[in-house]
């Protein structure tokens, strides 16, 4: 028999495929589809025809086409293989948790240089909606936690619809200094804020319109590229939708804690469903929930409860997270962010709601961010909390 159509196998050329694959590049995760446990199997005939196992997060993957694709031209590229033959298949759910830990902890070691101290905590204010109130939010908990002390950076990572400047009051230009970009700050009482946003780069109305790619780009620069000094907390106040910029977080700043702002009306389960796909996509741990737009007090001291109650502790409880504070529906809010004169400086009562929120997260107790499996903990209740939900 023609040695070259025997149907034994190749054992030294299907360990250099598996080599070769180590190139391969999960574009999702950032990290090789060998190194997570994606690539099973694989043997090579004696005709060369090379067949390669791989394994995915899910049957219905959007990248299963690039990566199948990228496994083909890899492993043909090796020495002794005239054909590539791919198997897709699917992980078991206990691989898929091993494979999230994995991820975490390479993405922890892989994060690019960043001048952030290591001890700043890094909270991205996050929602499943636009318009719930994450940039006044941030703001405003800038405000009250540098009132109480703090040195707090805030990073608009809404590089389309940018408006922590305004709410801010600044205007004006970044400057850079010695190769990096120095935040403006801003002096407020005992501490400061550090601010950084497309807005010192664009005009106010001028549409950013960038891509994905180039969006990740923009917070990786100011990630990498800003002078942030020592702060003990960055805020990052994050855009509504497709996730793409969680995505680079996950990447960039791994150890990024997930605010969740919802309003008391949204339904539990679709909101819990948006955080889940945050969560999976981006493997980030979970601080809590804050609920905005809660009850509105008026002068006569009536209440009313204009987007009904209780939306954010079903939220926090079916995340089985903190309910980190209520900011009360109040138009010293809106005027506040128009006028550039946030509402936590003064001393009333929303004022009051943002201490205490500011309070409640400077007291968390944060676990470690080596602490393995928290990530694939969320998941678990997460996707309890859709399949329960009403
Ligand atoms: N508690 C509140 N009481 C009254 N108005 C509020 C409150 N919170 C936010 N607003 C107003 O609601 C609008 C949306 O708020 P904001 O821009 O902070 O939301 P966002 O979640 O950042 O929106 P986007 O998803 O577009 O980034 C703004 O006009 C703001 O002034
Ligand atoms: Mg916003």
């Amino acid at each position: 028999m023609d040695e070259n159509t025997e149907p034994s196998t190749q054992p030294g050329i299907a360990e250099l495929v598996r080599t070769q694959l180590q190139g391969v590049i999960d574009p999702e995760l950032g990290a090789s589809i060998v190194e997570l446990g994606m690539v099973g199997d694989i043997s090579v005939t004696n005709d060369g025809i090379a067949t390669v196992t791989v394994a995915l997060t899910t049957a219905a993957c959007p990248l299963r086409g690039q990566i199948e694709e990228d496994v083909r031209r890899s492993a043909g590229s090796v020495d002794g293989v005239a054909g590539v033959e791919v198997v897709m298949g699917q992980l078991d759910p206990e691989a898929k948790a091993q494979l999230m830990d994995t991820a975490r902890k390479i993405a922890q070691t892989a994060a690019p240089a960043t001048s952030l101290p290591s001890s700043a905590r890094v909270l991205g204010i996050s929602s499943g909606k636009g318009g719930v109130g994450k940039s006044s939010v941030t703001a405003n908990l800038a405000v009250a936690l540098a009132r109480q002390g703090q040195h707090v950076g805030i990073l608009d990572a809404d590089i389309w619809g940018f408006s922590i400047p305004r709410l801010l009051g600044l205007d004006g230009a970044l400057e850079a200094k010695g190769g990096k970009i120095i935040p403006r700050r801003l002096e407020i009482e005992d501490g400061h804020l550090e601010v950084v946003s497309m807005g010192f780069l664009a005009e106010e109305d001028q549409a950013v319109m960038w891509r994905g790619l180039i969006l990740s780009r923009a917070v990786q620069q100011f990630i990498e590229d800003v002078a942030w000094g020592e702060l003990d907390v960055l805020l990052i106040d994050l855009p509504p939708g497709t996730g793409d910029v969680q995505m680079a977080l996950a990447r960039l700043l791994p150890r990024t804690e997930l605010v969740l702002v919802t309003t008391p009306q949204l339904a539990v389960q679709k909101v819990a469903a948006r955080a889940g796909d945050m969560g999976r996509r981006g493997n980030l741990r979970l601080a809590g929930v804050i609920e905005n737009m809660s009850s509105f007090t008026c002068a006569h001291g009536e209440t009313h409860a204009f987007f009904g109650v209780g939306g954010g502790e079903r939220l926090a409880e079916s995340l089985g997270v903190e309910l980190l504070g209520h900011i009360p529906i109040d138009a010293s809010i809106a005027a506040g962010g128009d006028a550039g004169q946030p509402v936590a400086l003064d001393d009333g009562s929303v004022a009051a709601a943002f201490a205490e929120l500011a309070l409640r997260l400077v007291a968390q107790q944060v676990p470690s961010s080596t602490m393995a499996g928290c990530s694939a903990r969320m998941l678990e209740l997460l996707d309890a909390a859709v399949e329960h939900a009403p």
